[in-house]
């Protein structure tokens, strides 16, 4: 129940509710979402699963599985990349967090109650753009996740998440109700559900890649890392689309939650980063005893983000912990400094910030991913991948479609999105 809960808290977070509906909004809507589907179930599942054995196989977490695996070669430099990718993210995955504490805050005090749509968006441009409060929050969010990873009691946060995502999904349930029944909202049911197939695009294919390896935290390590304590009675393919479907369903409540709104306020849907935070108050302002749905909804979402930032240090801590024998305490400390460095610079730099989000998901994770099934797929002996997927002498049944994915399924589009992407970047 441990590692499934764990993997589960990392996939669920900022990814499935502020990001996903940013990049729905931005790349047009509901052919994203399919396209976004078909990567998950065709792409990223197989990677799941790959990663999960990984790990369980090695019993270690990510650039110490490749050296376990793969004495003296070079494809430690997968858990390295993997450890930049997290890095990375941290960097401004954790200014998001603050946002969304500093809106459970603002909640508490009432101070988005009543506001107009317009005074809800400069309410989030005169926070977003207020760089020194940014750090703040920023510092706030990191030494909550330092103290939690430091002490190494990720397990207690993740008992009670067990508990408060079951409630967070509840609350995204309720607001749904609310926002479908806004006048107007079918036209954003519409631009969610009813794909418009001339809005694909080389941006949208490379979009939907990247956001379904984020949201699934796979491509760098993370689920590597937990598979080293899943018990070896849990099938892996059954763990792999549990928490695909889980993370799914929260991505796409989210967003049904969101559309409706946005066009019921007449709110640019392709605004960007800041969609969730000008959309939401809108609908607690709506809703009787919204106050208090509010701070629930962005208190739970810290959480959310929490289980998801711990999952990343995790694997920075892992890193700096073995490869130069340091103490857990004294290697959480150091990740948690650099990632502040980034995070000013995120904090201070909207554009390094937008560049950092798309470059982590669209370019370093289906990096790392080309880079796993590779290793899984042509290097690694087959065998121990199928020891790993039967249990129980079970023959994993589906072994010969999922190593024909793995072999060239999955390299050869990662391959064809990123030549295409490459093309029409130079063009
Ligand atoms: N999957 C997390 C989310 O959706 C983000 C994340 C990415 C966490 C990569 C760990 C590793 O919020």
């Amino acid at each position: 129940m441990g590692a499934i809960a764990a993997a589960a808290g990392s996939a669920v977070g900022l990814g499935n509710i502020w990001r996903f509906p940013y990049i729905v909004g931005e790349d047009g809507g509901a052919a994203f979402l399919l396209l976004y589907v078909f990567f998950t179930i065709v792409i990223s599942i197989p990677v799941l699963m790959t990663e999960f054995s990984l790990g369980r196989m090695t019993g270690q977490p990510v650039t110490s599985a490749f050296k376990t695996l793969c004495p003296g070669g070079k494809w430690q430099a997968i858990g390295i990349l993997g450890v930049l990718t997290a890095f990375l993210i941290m960097s401004y995955y954790n200014i998001v967090s603050g946002w969304t504490l500093y809106y459970s805050v603002a909640s508490v005090g009432g101070w988005l109650e009543g506001l107009s749509e317009d005074q809800i968006r400069q309410f989030f441009i005169n926070i977003s753009t207020d760089s020194v409060s940014c750090v703040v929050w920023l510092i706030l969010i990191l030494a909550a996740t330092a103290f939690i990873v430091a002490k190494g009691v990720s397990g207690g946060i993740e008992r009670y998440s067990k508990i408060l995502m079951p409630l967070l999904f509840l609350l995204i349930i309720v607001m749904l109700v609310r926002s479908v029944t806004l006048s107007g909202a079918a036209e954003g049911l519409t631009f969610y559900l009813k794909p418009d197939f001339s809005k694909i695009t080389p941006k949208t294919v490379f979009d939907a890649l990247g956001q379904s390896f984020f949201s699934l935290s796979i491509g760098m390590g993370t689920m590597t890392t937990y598979g080293a304590y899943i018990q070896r009675t849990q099938s892996l393919s059954g763990l792999a689309m549990r928490v695909a479907a889980v993370d799914f369903l929260v991505a796409f409540l989210a967003g049904a939650v969101i559309f409706p709104c946005v066009f019921a306020f007449g709110i640019n849907p392709g605004q960007g980063q800041g969609l969730v935070f000008v959309t939401l108050p809108n609908i607690f302002n709506m809703m009787p005893l919204g106050r208090l749905f509010s701070v629930a909804f962005f208190s739970l979402l810290v959480v959310a983000a929490l289980t998801s930032s711990i999952s990343l240090l995790e694997v920075v801590v892992a890193y700096i912990k073995t490869s130069f024998n340091m103490g857990r305490r004294k290697a959480t400390v150091i990740a948690s400094a650099l990632t502040l460095l980034f995070g000013v610079a995120c904090a201070f730099s909207p554009t390094f910030f937008y560049i950092v989000d798309n470059a982590t998901a669209n370019i370093m994770m289906p990096l790392g991913a080309f880079f796993i099934v590779i290793f899984a797929g042509w290097i690694l002996p087959t065998q121990k991948i199928f020891d790993e997927l039967s249990i129980h002498g079970t023959r994993f049944k589906l072994f010969r479609a999922f190593c024909f994915i793995l072999r060239y399924v999955v390299p050869i589009v990662i391959l064809i999105i990123f030549a295409n992407g490459l093309y029409c970047w130079l063009a």
